[in-house]
């Protein structure tokens, strides 16, 4: 379009002008709060992060994510007993399968922990290196994020996981050692810790640097 009037043209700057006022004006402090809250709820998730990665490297749940042939035990991570090993599918060699000792419940009077399919995660969810090394918590993220990794567990998925599965529900209620002690409970509850995780799911599962 040409306008050859000069005072047409003059007014049309002007409403040009009051439009870009208007769309400027949308961008305002009153919007900003939500781009606030995206950078708000990453730190959020980065720090329910952290939560989670102080339970999933806790005894109770890395003794069984190892990166040995063999589980571990107690709270110093020690080497099984009986020499017992991974086996196929992590469900021990036959004669010494894990479900041999392992029942679906604890047996507190024989301090043989138990829950529904006792076994070993495979390699590829390991949480730590040869030497007994916990990951750190970048890469222990990061292998959570890798759904080649992972069992192809999508954030929800690993929410759900956290939620229900029989082998997580039983860290938060490990049962007795044979003499009768106590074994000791992960730094949160089984309710912060999904509280912990659906914070860095809905956040988008960060992962620190
Ligand atoms: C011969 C019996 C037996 C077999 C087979 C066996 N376990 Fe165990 N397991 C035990 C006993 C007993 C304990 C308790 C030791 C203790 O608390 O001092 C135990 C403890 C554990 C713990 C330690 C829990 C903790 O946080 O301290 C893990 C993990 C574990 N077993 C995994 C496995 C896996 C995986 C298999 C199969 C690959 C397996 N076990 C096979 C008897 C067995
Ligand atoms: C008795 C052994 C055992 C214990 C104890 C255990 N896990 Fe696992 N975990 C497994 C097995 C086996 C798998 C693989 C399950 C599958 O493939 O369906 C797994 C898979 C997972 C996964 C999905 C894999 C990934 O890398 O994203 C997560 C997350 C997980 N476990 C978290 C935990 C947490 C948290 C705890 C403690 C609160 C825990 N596990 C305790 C055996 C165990």
């Amino acid at each position: 379009m040409v306008y050859s009037d000069p005072a047409m043209r003059g007014s049309y700057a002007v409403l040009i002008l009051i439009a870009c006022l208007a769309w400027l004006s949308t961008l305002s402090p009153a919007q900003n709060p939500g781009q606030k809250a995206v950078a708000t709820t990453r730190e959020a998730g980065l720090a329910a992060w952290q939560q989670v990665f102080s339970v999933l490297t806790y005894p109770r749940c890395i003794n069984c994510h190892t990166a040995t042939n063999y589980p571990q035990q107690g709270d110093d991570r020690h080497r099984h007993l009986f020499n017992v090993v991974r086996g196929p599918g992590g469900k021990g060699v036959a004669g010494l399968n894990c479900a041999t000792c392992h029942q679906s419940a604890n047996a507190d009077s024989t301090g043989v922990p138990g829950a529904y399919n006792w076994h070993l995660a495979p390699l590829s969810m390991r949480w730590q290196d040869r030497s007994d090394n916990i990951l750190t918590s970048p890469d222990v993220c990061r292998s959570l994020n890798d759904r080649s990794n992972n069992g192809s567990l999508d954030g929800p998925g690993i929410l759900r996981h956290h939620e229900t599965e029989p082998l997580v529900l039983w860290a938060f209620q490990p049962g007795r050692h044979r003499d009768g002690t106590e074994r000791s409970l992960p730094p949160l509850t089984h309710e912060q810790f999904v509280a912990a995780t659906r914070i860095w799911v809905d956040a988008g599962m960060p992962c620190p640097q």
